[in-house]
């Protein structure tokens, strides 16, 4: 039996990058301000068929659940986010700064950085129209990849503005019913060969093709630039309009974070949703929002290819042993003493492991060893004394079983 495709079994090893990633991304989220939150796995699939976008809407893993209900599983958080403000607003105070970390379900075509399963940190900054909400979000996204490890050789972020795009189109005389199919063309334009997007384009193709190769111009996001400067973080921004967003309800600035050699995916991306929560609760609540999120799995593959990178996480990954104590159990007469004293080292939060059965000791020194134990206790023959054995020095020394719990606090001190 094999996984299904584009799921992924995590061993421990992939478990422990997991919760590494899943760390940083919440130390440095707590660090802006933001608090975290979450929402369900499985929503109603009518809440993403009424604003994603027709492309995530064709990726769902959907169902007709035992009651008669359809229901997807979540590709994305931010319809669910619309759906718990425009409920609970009134219960906080604005600017809303939440993030999350959770699971997330495509139906996509397997591929490098594409799974049909992945994990997201998202933050949200719900009440504010201030560009300076704008900024702190980008500034976030770098500051989380920096933690990691990256610097500005290694990743990019492709700042545009949808405005810069709807105003031309407005320009242009296109209808506002046909500016979703014109922004997706665009979007794709890096991805397709030129004469399928000028096909898409029609009369547009022109002017587009043209602002698209020699960069479009905007007051709005030099100053976001600008504002980044200020921060000593304006070499890890490009200004570049070519980044539209697949998701249908961004209004404003839109971003995307790149590895600097352009081969993988993207990393992150957000945007201004300024219209979701008021179109999602039938203008119940209107509220202005800006957001992003940012993958697990072309993080992961950049982690394991920066060497900064993965010697970070190596570093931090490997310092946190599976155990602290061993304990060797030389007579199995004292294998009750010895359970006894496990339970209270346990009880002290000591990480502590044990042979379940009869082991001669040498092989249960060399468990202690695999295990990465920084110290063995031995139970045997000096019993109500037992042996302590500092595993790193090979140091050994006869403690009362009395003074057991603070000799052990000060070998691993
Ligand atoms: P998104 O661009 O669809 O945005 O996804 C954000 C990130 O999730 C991507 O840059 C990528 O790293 C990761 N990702 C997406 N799909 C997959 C996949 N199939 N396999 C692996 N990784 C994937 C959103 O989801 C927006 N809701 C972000 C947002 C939050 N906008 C405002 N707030």
């Amino acid at each position: 039996m094999q996984p299904l495709p584009g799921f992924r079994d995590f061993l421990p090893a992939d478990c422990a990058a997991r919760n590494y990633i899943f760390e940083c991304w919440r130390q440095v989220a707590r660090r802006y301000g933001f608090v975290e939150w979450d929402g369900p796995i499985l929503e109603p699939t009518e809440l993403y068929k009424k604003k994603s976008g027709q492309e995530i809407v064709g990726q769902l893993f959907n169902f007709i659940d035992k009651g008669e209900r359809e229901v997807a599983m979540r590709p994305e958080l931010t319809p669910t986010l619309a759906r718990v403000i425009a409920a609970h607003e009134r219960e906080f105070k604005k600017p809303l700064k939440w993030f999350s970390i959770g699971q997330f379900f495509r139906y996509e075509k397997q591929q490098r950085g594409r799974l049909r399963e992945h994990f997201q940190l998202n933050c949200d900054i719900v009440g504010e129209t201030n560009l300076a909400a704008d900024v702190e979000l980008v500034a976030l996204s770098i500051d989380v990849l920096r933690a990691f490890g990256f610097s500005e050789k290694d990743f990019v972020v492709r700042i545009s503005d949808r405005e810069f795009w709807t105003d031309f189109l407005r320009e242009k005389n296109v209808p506002t019913d046909r500016w979703e199919e014109m922004l997706q063309a665009i979007d794709k334009s890096e991805r397709e060969p030129r004469d399928k997007i000028a096909e898409k384009l029609g009369r547009l193709a022109d002017p587009v093709l043209a602002i698209l190769s020699e960069g479009g111009k905007s007051e709005k996001l030099e100053q976001l630039v600008d504002s980044l400067r200020a921060r000593g973080l304006a070499g890890f921004v490009d200004i570049d309009v070519r980044i539209v967003r697949g998701l249908a309800y961004y209004t404003g600035i839109v971003f995307e974070v790149f590895h600097r050699s352009g081969k993988l995916r993207a990393i992150a991306g957000g945007g201004r949703y300024d219209s979701l929560i008021g179109q999602l609760s039938d203008k119940a609540v209107s509220m202005p929002a800006l957001g992003f999120a940012m993958g697990d799995v072309v993080l992961g593959e950049l982690i394991r290819e920066v060497p900064a990178a993965r010697e970070k996480m190596e570093q931090s990954t490997h310092t946190r042993g599976n155990i602290d104590i061993y304990v060797v159990i030389a007579k199995e007469e004292r294998r009750g003493d010895a359970l006894g004293q496990i339970q209270a080292l346990r009880e002290q939060n000591y990480k502590v492991d044990y042979p379940f059965s009869p082991a001669k000791v040498p092989k249960q020194f060399q468990a202690a060893e695999q295990l990465g134990a920084r110290v063995a206790i031995l139970f045997g023959d000096e019993w109500p004394q037992v042996a302590v054995k500092n595993l790193t020095s090979g140091r050994q020394e006869l403690v009362p079983k009395e003074d057991l719990l603070s000799r052990i606090e000060s070998v691993l001190k």
